[in-house]
């Protein structure tokens, strides 16, 4: 048996979490600072930084009380050490350095990316990670930074087959939730009003679909962009912004997030047959959307498992982090001179699958 300390800091959620030999979730303790954040309308990386640091001991405490261990107990560390916010990264690692330097414990970077993927693994049974009949995976992860289509296959090796050429889809609910004044994180409150609403009552477009009588360039066949919708949704209230009612709002909403839905899902469910997936894993925030979780419940192929992350698994948390470190605890060469780094990399890798 092997615990894992996962700590994560990446935006606007900090969370420290214990997994026992990668899948055990024992506790996983998330302190959201999104009531900070609700004022501006976004999330501010200082802010985010400051808040991390208040939040991160008392979160620690949590997660060890809940789990019943302490840090004697731990093999190694997993920490976030990007994609995310610079400042916000920074903090969570640094104080896993520190805790790491402390307890003498290997640090573990883990890419916030992998690891939400990884998210439709927690609380599983892992023997699905061996089994040649699980791959290729494709993964559709969805959350405010990404929007990606990700092929594994069962050695490991890993292709980004499509990405966000502009916004991602949750920046593109929060941002048409903050067009809507309905306040912040977008996504669930566009699910809210939306539940109300009629998706049919508007046709915003598809970008990048084939559709509206415009082919998708050849390079673009799994690519997404949400800022053409962002821009007709825009356009929308301002031709209609004599007759604001509750209605039109829901309305409005319900058929914003149906342009999403559908553009999401029929990707993924496109990608999944062209490259016989036999495993699709939907992840990320916006993966806690109930109409495009029935959706792609709906559209998956019969020969195809749908694996979709418990929605506590798809925001941002570190029973994800301290999952996928796991895998690569044997693996790394412990060293507490890691960056950050805000970017995502190129993906050729998954470190979960080692192979079978
Ligand atoms: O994965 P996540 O917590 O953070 C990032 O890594 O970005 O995703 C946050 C995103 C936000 O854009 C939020 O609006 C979206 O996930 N989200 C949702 C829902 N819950 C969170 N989007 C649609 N429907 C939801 N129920
Ligand atoms: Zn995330």
């Amino acid at each position: 048996m092997s615990l894992i300390l996962g700590i994560e800091s990446s935006c606007d959620e900090t969370s420290v979490a214990v997994v026992e030999d990668g899948s055990r979730v024992l506790s996983n303790v998330v302190a959201t600072q999104i009531q900070r954040h609700a004022v501006f309308g976004g999330v501010v990386p200082e802010l985010a930084a400051r808040e991390h640091l208040i939040a991160l001991m008392p979160v620690l405490e949590a997660a060890l009380r809940e789990s019943g261990t302490t840090l004697q107990d731990f093999s190694g560390i997993g920490v976030t050490n990007g994609p995310g916010l610079m400042p916000a990264l920074l903090v969570g690692l640094n104080f896993a350095k520190g805790l790491s330097a402390a307890n003498n414990l290997p640090l573990i970077p883990t890419n916030h990316f992998i690891a939400h993927i990884y998210g439709s693994f927690l609380d599983e049974d892992l023997t699905i990670l061996k089994e040649s009949s699980t791959y290729p995976i494709l993964a559709l992860v969805v959350s405010g930074g990404h929007s990606s289509l990700l092929l594994i296959n069962d050695d490991g090796e890993a292709r980004q087959i499509g990405f966000t050429i502009d916004d991602a889809a949750g920046e593109a609910l929060d941002k048409a939730a903050k067009l809507l004044n309905l306040g912040y994180p977008g996504g669930p409150v566009i699910q809210k009003t939306a539940s109300r609403g009629n998706p049919k009552a508007f046709n915003f477009p598809r970008p990048l679909t084939g559709t509206a009588g415009k082919a998708t360039p050849p390079e673009h066949k799994y690519n997404f962009s949400f800022s053409g919708i962002k821009t007709a949704l825009l356009y929308h209230v301002k031709k209609h912004q004599n007759e604001l009612s509750e209605d039109f709002i829901s309305d409005t909403a319900a058929s914003f997030q149906e342009a999403v839905v559908d553009v999401l899902s029929r990707k993924a469910v496109a990608a999944a047959r062209e490259f016989s997936a036999r495993t699709i894993i939907l992840c990320g925030g916006v993966a806690c959307n109930q109409p495009l979780r029935d959706r792609m419940k709906l559209l998956c192929p019969h020969q195809t498992t749908l694996r979709i992350a418990q929605p506590k698994y798809c925001t941002d948390n570190a029973a994800m982090v301290a999952g996928l470190a796991w895998h690569s605890l044997q693996k790394i060469e412990p060293a507490l001179g890691v960056d950050a780094f805000a970017r995502l990399p190129v993906i050729t890798r998954v470190p979960f699958i080692s192979g079978l």
